[in-house]
């Protein structure tokens, strides 16, 4: 197990300077996920610390130990990756045995070290199969027990789960969850989907454009977002955004006046979660007239016109509105986010 330290870590490729100063600590047997846009430089980040790629500028440390000049090999890191590069015409246990070939322990030890991971993954019935007689879970699997049976400091996984069928990724989303809960290794994950981020990381890291934005718990990063990027990338559907002014003791939105204090006065955005924004029989904050309805089972999202400008809401899956009502939508004034003109929460 390791801390993993970056330190203004810097990234060019040629002109191009794609990292622009990234700076995290990652603690000992902490879940980390990196999430963002395509393009924004998780996985450059992630294989700079890996030891794939150079650093232009920057520090990384593993373990407290500055490992810029390390092999990848000397780094006590393991990855995988989306495209778990496993070997078709060898076994399950071949496989797995792989990680183990530069290793100093006996063929004895090996058998038991594959046995152990195995069984972890509870893929011991499958050892020797080859490849194409398993699933597309059990092969990442495979993959995730070759990097597994080293018994690396950290691991590193690349969007691991991207090619497998949703139902499939929510599986191995536990799974993989379970396994950090078990052995309780350093790991950092890169996704661009925020659902995968918000369920398995302990803490989140939100990139764009080469830098960081937002680095916090799950909790932290969809209540406290700090700013407009971070408000639209975690939360789905995306947090509804309207223009608004503050004046003393209320803030105007939406043609109408809102009892919140914002200690300041003058034009500012105003966030609202979907969840938050709530169809109502009494009179509410806002009324507008039902575009769309999208029903999801327990709840159904309501999207509404107030006054040309559209907003989710969500009502009751089980007595939803009709689809052109007219009606009122209620928000708790403590649950509107403000953010200033330069995009920036407001606390
Ligand atoms: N070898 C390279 N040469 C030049 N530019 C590169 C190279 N590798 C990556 N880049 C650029 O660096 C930036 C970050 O790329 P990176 O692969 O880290 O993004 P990412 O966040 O992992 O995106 P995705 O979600 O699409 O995988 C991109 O603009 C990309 O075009
Ligand atoms: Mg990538």
């Amino acid at each position: 197990m390791a801390t993993v330290t970056l330190h203004n870590l810097v990234k060019a490729y040629g002109k191009a300077e794609v990292l622009h100063g990234i700076n995290l600590e990652v603690a000992d047997g902490e879940f980390v996920v990196f999430v963002g846009p395509s393009g924004c430089g998780k996985s450059t980040t992630l294989r700079i610390i890996a030891g794939l790629e150079d650093v232009t500028s920057g520090e990384v440390q593993i373990g407290g130990r500055t490992v810029n000049h390390l092999e990848p090999k000397d780094r006590d890191i393991a990855m995988v990756f989306q495209n778990y590069a496993i070997y078709p015409h060898m076994s399950v246990r071949k496989n797995i045995g792989f990680g183990l070939r530069t290793s100093s322990l006996s063929k004895p030890e090996r058998e038991q070290r594959i046995e152990e991971v195995a069984a972890i993954l509870s893929m011991t019935e499958y050892l020797d199969r080859k490849p194409a007689q398993l699933s597309g879970g059990q092969r990442q699997r495979v993959a995730i027990g070759r990097a597994m049976v080293r018994d690396p400091a950290v691991f590193l996984f690349d969007e691991p789960l991207s090619n497998l069928d949703a139902q499939l990724r929510s599986q191995m989303r536990l799974e993989i969850k379970k396994l950090h809960q078990r052995v309780g290794t350093t790991i950092i994950f890169v996704t661009h989907d925020q659902v995968e981020a918000m369920t398995m990381a302990d803490r989140i890291v939100i990139m764009k454009d080469g830098h960081i934005q937002q680095i916090g718990t799950p909790a932290e990063v969809f209540h406290q977002p700090a700013n407009i990027f971070v408000a639209q990338f975690i939360g789905a559907p995306s947090m509804n955004l309207m223009p608004g002014r503050a004046v003393a003791g209320g803030l105007e939105v939406g043609g109408t006046m809102i009892a919140r204090e914002t200690g300041r006065t003058g034009a500012m955005t105003v966030g609202i979660r979907p969840d938050d924004l709530c169809v109502t029989q009494d009179k509410g904050c806002f009324s507008g007239r039902i575009t769309l309805l999208e029903p999801l089972g327990s709840e159904t999202l309501v999207y509404v016109d107030i006054d040309g400008q559209e907003v989710v809401a969500h009502a009751d899956g089980r007595n939803p509105p009709a689809l052109g009502a007219v009606v009122q939508l209620t928000v708790d004034p403590a649950n509107l986010h403000l953010f200033g003109a330069d995009g920036e929460a407001i606390t």
